[in-house]
């Protein structure tokens, strides 16, 4: 069985070595306006612009995970979303988190049933989707999947059906999962297609993240992105994802990639208030650019990449390992 993230102890080396940019950073803080004004610039450079229509045939899976919390895995992976849904694509928002998900209260969505629901047989699948913003899917309490392992043969195979249904009908599947790789949810993350670790630049919330990407370097064919959050400065965000990069490099002889940046910005923490999620309340503010910046990174990564398994889609292969972590 896989050790849980917080079995993977740093040594000082590794904790160094990924935190090493800290004293940058704080000058970056200290003179946030400036920079914010140069960040703005570079995004304004690099703006893809319209996202293009897309119509992927297959269902994609993005797990969006992180070492340390309240670091913006919901924020990201609610308007995340939305931009895949303003490109065109059907998307399903899951919530993976073990304790309650807060992704129902970032866009006023009231609901009382989940997954752990469709599993009891109380509900179906159907009955249970939440109708979110531009027509995306919210489902939440997908951790409950995994109390499908004590469940009869027949259930199993009912409430598989069902989640293949979901994925068949659907072009990306976005995962916000709870904080750290918690052992019931490890399964969830690896069997992604994709694999993205949000960080802010606080040491603390890096030495989490290489934490995280320590805890899932063993697994085969999983490449991991990271997104660096709440940064005050592009050159701050490539800084934080040079560090892990080369932390990475060096002490787990593995590659990792960038998916993107998002600056700190205002207008997300309103945006929290409002219950209103900022793509589409306020399109052209920075956080906003660098959401869309990262919907296009990914649908134009997605259609240079292979799937991971084009025999087998999501939830047969999560299924599979579910069961073998069981027994
Ligand atoms: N880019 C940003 N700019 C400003 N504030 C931000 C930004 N991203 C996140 N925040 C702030 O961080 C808070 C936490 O975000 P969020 O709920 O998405 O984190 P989380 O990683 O999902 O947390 P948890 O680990 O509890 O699930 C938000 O409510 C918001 O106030
Ligand atoms: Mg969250």
């Amino acid at each position: 069985m896989a050790p849980a993230v917080n079995e993977f102890k740093l040594n000082h080396a590794e904790k160094k070595s990924a935190v090493r940019s800290t004293a940058g950073q704080i000058q970056a803080l200290a003179s946030r306006g400036d920079q914010a004004k140069v960040l703005r610039g570079l995004m304004e450079k690099k703006q893809p612009g319209i996202i293009e229509k897309v119509k992927t045939s297959n269902c994609h899976t993005i797990a969006i995970c992180s070492g340390k919390g309240g670091v913006g895995k919901s924020i990201t992976s609610l308007n995340l979303a939305l931009a895949l849904a303003q490109s065109g694509a059907s998307v399903c928002l899951m919530d993976v988190n073990l304790a309650l998900g807060n992704i129902d209260l970032l866009c006023r969505l009231n609901g009382y049933w989940n997954l752990s629901h469709v599993v009891s047989g109380a509900r179906s699948l159907k009955e249970i989707q939440l109708q979110g913003p531009l027509g995306i899917n919210v489902v939440t309490g997908a951790s409950g999947l995994t109390d499908l392992a004590d469940c009869s043969e027949a259930v199993r195979k009912d409430v598989l059906g069902q989640m293949q249904e979901l994925e068949a009908t659907h072009d990306y599947l976005i995962l916000d999962n709870g904080t750290g790789i918690h052992r019931s949810i490890r399964q969830f993350v690896i069997s992604a297609d994709d694999v993205l670790i949000v960080t802010t630049p606080e040491p603390t919330a890096i030495a989490d993240a290489y934490a995280t990407i320590k805890s899932l370097s063993s697994i085969e064919s999983l490449e991991i992105q990271t997104l660096i959050n709440q940064c005050t400065s592009a050159e701050q965000a490539e800084n934080v994802f040079l560090q892990l990069k080369k932390t990475t490099e060096l002490f787990l002889h593995a590659g990792l990639s960038q998916a993107g940046q998002i600056p700190h910005d205002m207008n997300v923490v309103q945006s929290v208030y409002d219950r209103e999620p900022f793509v589409l309340s306020n399109p052209n503010c920075p956080a906003s650019e660098a959401i869309f910046r990262l919907a296009h990174h990914l649908i134009h990564q997605n259609k240079t990449k292979e799937p991971k398994n084009k025999q087998e889609s999501y939830f047969p292969r999560l299924w599979k390992r579910l069961l073998r972590e069981a027994v």
